[in-house]
């Protein structure tokens, strides 16, 4: 695990959670929840620091979440304002779960964290942990936040140096393409004074199969 990050998190929690009034997330997750299934799911959400407030916006409306986060102090917190929520204590990247278990990831600044030649990797298991049909949404940096086109390094947040790391938006949406999503949403939003690209995924609910000179799909047996 990058200790180094987890212990920023553990020193950062206790302040992070008395400034979570400052970006408010009612609109994003309005505009997610309008592209999800209406009758209440299973969502996993990566990096879920405090619980607040994604997962509490998904458990008001009945559904059930587990969270993961490497940061015990993070999962402390979202213990005493989350106890519906699963909470799994892991890196992102070593997590193993089940294939179509969830009908929405979600990763509100958290991904940025996880270095750029890791992401494939990522957003492959994410492809594969939804259910056909099921919707993602994440917060990726970009030049707007870092001041580069792409980016490995540390930034300043609440006091404490965090590492970041983006490739380009160009970059971002041919990989996810190439993976297999559906491009739902990618919008640069502007939160308590940051902006980041704001994008919104799905699986196909029927997936696609490379057949040469015509499109072909099959149902998936699930
Ligand atoms: C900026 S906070 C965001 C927390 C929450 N999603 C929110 O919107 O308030 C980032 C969280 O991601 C967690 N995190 C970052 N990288 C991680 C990784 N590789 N594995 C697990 N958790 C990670 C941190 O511990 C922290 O709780």
């Amino acid at each position: 695990m990058p200790k180094e990050l987890m212990a920023a998190y553990d020193t950062l929690a206790h302040t992070y959670d008395q400034n979570r009034g400052l970006f408010d997330m009612t609109d994003v997750f309005e505009d997610f929840f309008k592209v999800l299934d209406p009758a209440p799911g299973h969502v996993l959400d990566l990096g879920c620091g405090a619980g607040e407030p994604i997962p509490g916006m998904f458990i008001r409306r009945a559904w059930q979440v587990t969270g993961v986060d490497f940061s015990e102090n993070m999962l402390k917190l979202a213990q005493r304002y989350q106890p519906a929520m699963k909470r799994i204590f892991a890196d992102i990247m070593e997590l193993e779960l089940e294939e179509g278990a969830y009908d929405a990831v979600t990763a509100v600044y958290s991904l940025f964290h996880i270095e750029k030649e890791s992401h494939c990797r990522l957003f492959s298991n994410i492809y594969r942990w939804l259910k056909p049909g099921g919707k993602a949404l994440f917060t990726y940096a970009t030049k707007a936040y870092t001041g580069a086109d792409s980016f490995s390094g540390y930034i300043e947040f609440m006091s404490v140096s965090l590492f970041y790391s983006h490739t380009t938006p160009e970059a971002l949406q041919q990989m996810l393409l190439d993976i297999g999503f559906d491009i739902v949403a990618m919008d640069y939003r502007d939160i308590g004074g940051e902006t980041f690209l704001w994008v919104t995924v799905g699986k196909p609910a029927m997936q696609k199969t490379s057949s040469p000179g015509r499109d072909h799909y099959h149902k998936t047996l699930k």
